[in-house]
């Protein structure tokens, strides 16, 4: 791992950067993720309240002390429109599960494309993953989309596996191994 300072690295793609997240965030971290749509799939509702996005904040900064939560935020013309991350980091496995969300009026512009795809970089790189999962809801095609053009395989669906606003959803269960993400930008 190459983890050793107190913040994470700055990795930068052609039209976003991704970048540390701080205390000036909490407004957009508020904005995106109190957005109905953008939390429709997310694996808890909506937030309703600043407090929230502050916890967030501070779950993020205790996750990368960890080491077992790396959650960037995506910067597009210097204003922070997404996060994207690497969760349930297991260093002796060598893998960690993917996730992403945008702002929804940057949505099929392919940002988040380019922002997952220099995290994978990041992943299988300096990290050296050997193995990034992904689980999603089985009617989030956005999501579904973006990760089979990065290669990302099918492996299982779970079913009945999130309970979420009322709702138990289903979660389709999908791993991208280090030579498929290698094969994969090499075409
Ligand atoms: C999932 C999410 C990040 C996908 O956003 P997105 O903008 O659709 O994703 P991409 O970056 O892959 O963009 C693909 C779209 O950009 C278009 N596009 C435009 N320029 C592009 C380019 N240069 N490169 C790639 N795609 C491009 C594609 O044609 C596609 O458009 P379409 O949706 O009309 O088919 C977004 O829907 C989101 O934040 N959802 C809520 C959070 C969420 O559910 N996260 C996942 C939890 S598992």
């Amino acid at each position: 791992m190459v983890l050793g300072d107190d913040r994470l690295p700055t990795l930068t793609a052609a039209r976003v950067s991704l970048r540390w997240l701080e205390l000036a965030d909490v407004p957009a971290l508020f904005t995106l993720f109190s957005d109905p749509e953008v939390a429709r799939f997310w694996s808890s509702p909506a937030m309703t309240a600043l407090g929230q996005a502050q916890r967030l904040l501070a779950q993020i900064h205790n996750g990368y002390a960890r080491g077992d939560l790396l959650q960037w935020g995506i910067e597009h013309d210097g204003a922070i429109i997404g996060t994207c991350t690497l969760s349930h980091v297991e260093v002796d496995h060598r893998r960690a599960e993917v996730g992403f969300a945008l702002a929804r009026n940057h949505w099929g512009q392919g940002l988040a494309r380019e922002a997952v795809s220099r995290l994978l970089g990041f992943a299988f790189g300096p990290l050296e993953l050997h193995r990034v999962e992904a689980d999603v809801d089985p009617r989030n095609a956005r999501s579904l989309g973006l990760l089979a053009s990065l290669g990302f395989r099918r492996e299982g669906l779970l079913r009945e596996r999130w309970h979420v606003a009322g709702e138990i959803c289903d979660a389709v269960f999908l791993g991208l191994l280090a030579r498929d993400f290698e094969a994969h930008s090499a075409v």
